[in-house]
């Protein structure tokens, strides 16, 4: 069974804490929360106070995936914000092996997430220093993406270095996950499904939890 991470992103904003209490009550393992900063994507999120005002509200692990340049001045702030996960974009990380130590340092897991077009040959050689990948599955920026079919065998590859490094990172897939595609997407080695329009615009969000928790 795949690790369910419902996106806050496609949430409704005026009723944070009903979504928080939702996912709260329902089968999510994660809450997956989306920074954007419009320079890195051509959109521009929620960032670090709301972080912290749905970290009090929440009892799952908080998995923050930052699109944003820069990450490492960031560490820090989302570390004390309540993040457990921190993910960086490979694409935005010159040096992205000492960005996952310093992750680290602070006591979080560390993320790479990875762009459609960026190979995954590119994050090999820091693989084992990754506790996750976040491989996406549309281009970042925006919610209710149509998910690139590219990613399946993409999932592959990853999935064979992971296992030839002897790494026990997981595979974190984002973006249009839906209840007809979560299947194939962890056959092809997703431990993690991140899902934003299918549970929030569905009428029984914590039915689609459940639903996508027992597909996989
Ligand atoms: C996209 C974000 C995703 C997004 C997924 O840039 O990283 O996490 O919220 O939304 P859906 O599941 O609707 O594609
Ligand atoms: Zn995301």
């Amino acid at each position: 069974m795949a690790i369910i991470a419902p996106s806050l992103l496609s949430a409704n904003f005026l009723q944070l804490e009903n979504a928080c209490n939702m996912i709260n009550a329902s089968e999510a393992d994660w809450l997956h929360l989306d920074v954007m900063d419009g320079r890195f994507v051509p959109n521009i999120s929620f960032g670090i106070p709301v972080i912290s005002a749905v970290r009090k509200a929440t009892k799952k692990v908080c998995d923050v995936h930052l699109m944003i340049e820069e990450p490492e001045k960031f560490t820090q702030a989302f570390k004390d914000a309540g993040a457990d996960i921190l993910t960086v974009h490979v694409e935005t990380c010159r040096h992205l092996h000492r960005n996952l130590q310093q992750i680290k340092s602070l006591g979080m897991k560390a993320g790479i997430a990875i762009n459609p077009h960026t190979p995954i040959e590119s994050i090999k050689e820091v693989i084992a220093d990754a506790d996750l990948v976040c491989v996406m599955s549309v281009n970042p920026g925006f919610g209710g993406q149509q998910f690139i079919n590219a990613t399946l065998s993409k999932i592959e590859k990853l999935k064979n270095i992971i296992i030839q490094s002897n790494a026990k990172t997981l595979i974190e897939v984002d973006g249009g996950v839906t209840l007809e595609n979560a299947s194939s997407i962890v056959k092809a080695g997703a431990n993690v499904l991140v899902a934003g329009n299918t549970v929030f615009n569905s009428k029984d969000p914590a039915e689609a939890i459940r639903l996508l928790k027992n597909l996989s």
